[in-house]
């Protein structure tokens, strides 16, 4: 198909793709939730009944100890090289619900764009390749096999995905693979994602007194759980933002300096950043841009903590017990257990003798760099090329997808992140949405990505 025909074909399925799609996000996947475990089955359910009327020759759902995992499949012209495309149905949990200006499972579109959860993370942008490939269908035979491995845990750790691939090399024999579930600079400015961050999440507990205290009976003797917490958190950054674990840096790669000032040369304006965070100013570690803490620099953060009354009104009360989520973002050479062995070490030892503390480790992901110098990065540029007029920009990125690294070391197979998102789209937030322009242009240009990858893999 030339780009033409490719567009004038989506043109006349738009509003049936678009309706599949609304569909799919009224089902809440939501995969952190086990309320919620019959939904998550139900979109497993709904995407394998889509796949069998592509009539593909395998469709498959294959139980995990958690949710399953859908794999589909179907074969292209003879000699065509196999494309194994990724991607999740789970979602984030909606919450807070007030914040929504419509429930986050009745999809609305509103200003062109689609509000629900789940719409671009990672629904919306999994959908785009089951309709591109409906596409190419409807005009022959595939340039390329297809294999689709859609899991519905990638939102809390993809547990048992691992597992699967392991136990499954043959089924996922590929030349190349593809994910959409990164985003892009702007709508016009397209890019290619070439780095992602890994990551370590810890839960933490500190411990005081055996029970609740009358802060006035006791406060100023006994030591404050929430107050050891707060302090002991404090300390995990000096006063440039460097995290003062120790050892924490020794295998992160620094950027060379032509690296460093291909990203300086990337659109981003600060004020603009600022104000739609609706934050007077920001703060990182020094001597490095918003940009780069934001994808090529660790961070430590926490991500909730509690402990004590937090109730209507006020009650004096001395808590027993303080907790912590925390993660930290990693980058290239780090390794999540590792890291999160000196945190758990460095942690206890900051302890002060009133409390006890313990670490519990949650899922973590290595990170991740992929080559511009792939045939999967250049079909993807040179498709994007095509559909956007312009050369897609390599850049790295702040989120997770643990699964890049993993299939670099089990399948032996690299990875080409075309995500059609916006870092504006919301994803893990209330109102998460993506515009039908993403939509659209994701479905037109995944067929084009086939064709060319077919084309640079036989030459
Ligand atoms: N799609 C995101 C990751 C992402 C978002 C990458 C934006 C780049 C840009 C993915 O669904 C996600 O949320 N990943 C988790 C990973 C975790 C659960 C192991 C994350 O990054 O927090
Ligand atoms: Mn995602
Ligand atoms: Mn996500």
């Amino acid at each position: 198909m030339t780009p033409a025909q490719v567009h004038s074909s989506l043109s006349q399925h738009k509003d049936r793709f678009l309706a599949e799609l609304l569909e799919f996000l009224r089902i809440p996947s939501i995969s952190a939730d086990s309320a919620y475990k019959a939904d998550v089955e139900r979109a497993a359910d709904w995407l394998i009944a889509k796949f069998q009327d592509l009539k593909m020759d395998r469709v498959e759902k294959h139980p995990t100890p958690g949710h399953p995992i859908v794999y589909a499949e179907k074969k292209g012209a003879p000699g065509a090289p196999t494309l194994l495309i990724y991607g999740h149905y789970d979602v984030q949990p909606p919450d807070p619900l007030n914040l929504w200006d419509s429930p986050p499972f009745e999809p609305v579109i509103k200003d062109e764009k689609i509000y629900a959860r789940g719409a671009c993370d990672d629904k919306g942008q999994v959908y785009m390749h089951v309709k591109a490939v409906e596409l190419l269908l409807s005009a022959g035979e595939l340039p390329c096999t297809v294999k689709f491995l859609v899991e519905g845990e990638e939102e809390v750790g993809s547990k048992h995905l691992e597992d699967f691939v392991r136990a499954n090399k043959d089924l996922l024999a590929a030349d190349f693979i593809v994910i959409s579930d990164t985003s892009m600079i702007a709508n016009d400015v397209p890019s290619i994602t070439v780095g992602l961050r890994g990551l370590s999440y810890v839960e933490v507990e500190v411990t005081g007194p055996n029970r609740d205290l009358h802060s006035g009976v006791y406060g100023g003797a006994v030591d404050n759980p929430v107050n050891v917490l707060c302090e002991m958190i404090a300390s995990l950054k000096d006063e440039t933002g460097r995290i003062t674990i120790p050892g924490f840096y020794d295998a992160v790669a620094e950027l060379s300096a032509s690296e460093r000032d291909a990203m300086a040369k990337r659109p981003f304006d600060q004020d603009e950043y600022n104000h739609s965070l609706g934050i007077r100013a920001v703060r990182g570690e020094s001597g490095y841009s918003t940009l780069e803490r934001a994808s090529i620099r660790p961070t430590l953060d926490v991500n909730g903590i509690w402990g004590g009354y937090i109730g209507e009104g006020a009650k004096t009360v001395l808590p027993s017990k303080a907790f912590a989520k925390i993660s930290m973002r990693l980058v290239p050479d780090q390794i999540p257990d590792e890291i999160t062995r000196l945190f758990a070490d460095h942690f206890r030892k900051l302890a002060p003798p009133t409390v006890s503390v313990e670490v519990r480790p949650h899922h973590g992901g290595s990170p991740a760099v992929v080559s511009t110098e792939t045939a999967g990065y250049r079909a993807a540029a040179k498709a994007m090329e095509d559909t956007f007029g312009k050369t897609p920009i390599p850049t790295r990125e702040g989120g997770s997808i643990p699964i890049v690294a993993l299939f670099q070391r089990v399948l032996g197979l690299d990875t080409v992140l075309m995500g059609f998102g916006l870092d504006s789209d919301a994803i893990h937030s209330p109102n998460e949405h993506y515009g039908l322009f993403n939509y659209y242009k994701g479905i037109e240009t995944i067929p084009l990505f086939h064709q060319y990858f077919a084309e640079l893999s036989r030459s």
